[in-house]
């Protein structure tokens, strides 16, 4: 059998909600459920440190991330789960990989272009308020992912050009000196239809529209409330599509439940009872991982440990290509 060595970060900025859970976690932790598949999930703290400076805050948020993907079911043995910063070796990949990764390249990066098209807009300096890490971001990317011969990268939208360029770089390197990198791939990680959010648009943090993760169940059930509807009738039939209510039943519901609700839509339902069906539903799904949450992040230390060990094993490996990559760069 032909395994496949899938790699992805996390990046610990925001509470995750349910937008995160549908659209990266649950897709990531079915993937890893896969013989084909090994997987190495990881906490991109470097990463987050061009936006966060706030250090309790990366920190808090690093715990909180973390503790949500193991809630919801994140298995430490069968994926290889640890913060990127425990990986130093990735820091010294990342500055070899800069020397052969032209300017221009990065100048072409769209998270880049857009920070400096809006600086345009306002009559500021290009590159105002643009850091190096910012700047830097996809070739620490490419870190990640080379460090580790990745096949396969799963991304959202926003992180397809980074993987593309992981694949330059890779390339660069592998022309200048002598065939060292796999080539990556992206997989797109969304979800075929957006996750709306609260008021119907794209759930994100952005829009204030979210329903995290582990709210208390009361939380849940106002939020659930919350949720912007038609003002049709409770006897009028009404549509699925583009239903807020029924694409959020669609993701925690079985196929009988989904069929039957497919059926009141059809026959006519108030939308008090549809909410009220969705908590149910979403609830018993949240219910375990919520505790679990709890547990974990009242047990910091159990994080921290599970994340060393990760860390552990990840830099056996990085030191075994750093000691290749740096013979073959001549600093050995
Ligand atoms: N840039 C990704 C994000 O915004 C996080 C990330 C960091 C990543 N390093 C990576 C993703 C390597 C895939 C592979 O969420």
């Amino acid at each position: 059998m032909l395994v496949k060595r899938t790699v992805t970060g996390i990046k610990p900025t925001g509470t995750p909600h349910v937008g995160n859970y549908i659209g990266a976690i649950k897709p990531a932790l079915q993937l890893a459920e896969n013989p084909e598949r090994e997987t190495m999930y990881f906490m991109a703290d470097l990463h987050a440190l061009n936006a966060v400076h706030d250090a309790r805050k990366l920190k808090e948020m690093t715990y909180e991330v973390a503790a949500t993907w193991l809630a919801l079911g994140l298995n430490p043995d069968t994926s290889l789960f640890y913060r990127q910063s425990e990986v130093p070796e990735l820091v010294e990949l990342q500055w070899i990989l800069a020397s052969v990764t032209s300017k221009g390249l990065m100048n072409r990066a769209h998270a880049y272009k857009a920070r400096v098209s809006e600086n345009m807009e306002h009559d500021r300096e290009a590159d105002d308020g643009i850091n190096m890490g910012l700047y830097n971001y996809p070739v620490m990317m490419a870190a990640d992912i080379l460090m580790f011969q990745g096949d396969e990268v799963p991304v959202g939208k926003d992180n397809v050009q980074h993987v593309e360029m992981a694949r330059d770089i890779a390339g660069a390197f592998n022309r200048t000196y002598e065939d060292t990198f796999k080539l990556p791939s992206h997989v797109i990680n969304e979800h075929g239809a957006v996750v709306p959010g609260l008021d119907g648009r794209k759930m994100s943090k952005s829009y204030d529209n979210t329903i995290p993760l582990f709210v208390e169940e009361h939380v849940l059930e106002k939020l659930v409330k919350r949720v912007i509807t038609d003002s049709k009738g409770p006897d009028e039939p009404k549509d699925t599509n583009n239903s807020t209510l029924f694409t959020l039943y669609q993701e925690f519901a079985t196929n009988e439940e989904i069929a039957q609700m497919k059926r009141s839509y059809q026959e006519g339902i108030g939308y008090g009872k549809i909410k009220e069906e969705l908590f149910r539903v979403m609830n018993r799904t949240l219910q375990t991982p919520r505790s679990v949450y709890r547990e974990l992040m009242n047990d910091q230390q159990k994080i921290d440990q599970l994340l060393h060990e990760g860390a552990g094993r990840a830099r056996n490996e990085a030191q075994t290509m750093m000691h290749t990559v740096k013979k073959r760069v001549g600093l050995k």
